[in-house]
């Protein structure tokens, strides 16, 4: 059976409720700064200078974008909620950062017309469903100059055991997504599976982990290259 997605649905719906619930961000502050620092130090690791250009996949409200542009990259963050890149554009007013987000689905469209230093997966392509996943590592490959770095932080594998049984109910281990009334809106493939996409677009492995926070699922961090 094929499987049927919404992804401009699905999030759009989430970020109106977290602008409706006077929400700072889509991510908690500590989730954020936790990951700010993985992207630092993996950029900083690859000698990548300041100036340098990043692509901010799923950059939904603009955190961790606002953030890499505060330490000095040209960061251009991508979206498919219209509400989500317009609370990103906002935030950047605020802060008076030069940080350019754009409406985009990353699936149906094509990447900016530039290759970037640093594409960042913001724990976006854990929403893309297996039959559109290629189209996107492979447009990732194509957009990555030569020696830039991917950066990607995915939930992968099984549920946490003490999962609640309202999302378990959600859980189709045969496709490995969750799906809410007929509509699937996460992926978690196994961690083997997500580095075998990644190589199977050229891309080379630099470094992968899987580690999981308390109560959550498991997570695979990955730097690759060309
Ligand atoms: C789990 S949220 C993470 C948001 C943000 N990066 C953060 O960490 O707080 C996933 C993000 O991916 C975006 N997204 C989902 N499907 C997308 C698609 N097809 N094209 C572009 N963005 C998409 C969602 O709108 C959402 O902002």
């Amino acid at each position: 059976m094929e499987l049927k997605t919404a992804y401009k649905e699905i999030h759009e719906k989430a970020y109106l409720e977290l602008k409706l619930n006077k929400r700072k961000s889509w991510s908690s502050a500590d989730d954020i700064e936790e990951r700010i620092q993985f992207y630092k130090k993996a950029i900083e690791d690859n000698n990548t200078s300041k100036g340098s250009s990043v692509l901010v996949l799923g950059c939904g409200d603009g955190e961790t974008s606002l953030a890499l542009t505060g330490l000095g990259y040209l960061v251009n963050g991508v979206d498919i909620s219209p509400t989500a890149i317009k609370w990103a554009k906002q935030k950047a007013i605020n802060l008076n950062l030069g940080t350019e987000f754009n409406e985009l689905n990353i699936v149906k469209e094509q990447f900016p017309k530039k290759t970037f230093d640093v594409i960042i997966d913001d724990h976006c392509l854990h929403c893309i469903i297996p039959g559109d996943r290629k189209g996107v590592f492979k447009k990732t490959h194509n957009s990555l100059s030569e020696n830039g770095v991917f950066l990607m932080r995915t939930h992968c594998g099984n549920p946490p055991e003490n999962l609640s049984i309202e999302i378990s109910n959600t859980w189709a281990p045969k496709t490995r997504c969750q799906v809410y009334n007929g509509v699937a809106g996460r992926y978690f493939g196994s961690s083997e599976q997500i580095i075998t996409e990644i190589k199977n677009v050229g891309l080379k492995i630099k470094h992968k982990r899987v580690f999981q926070f308390e109560d959550n699922w498991p997570m695979l961090e990955v730097i690759a290259g060309l």
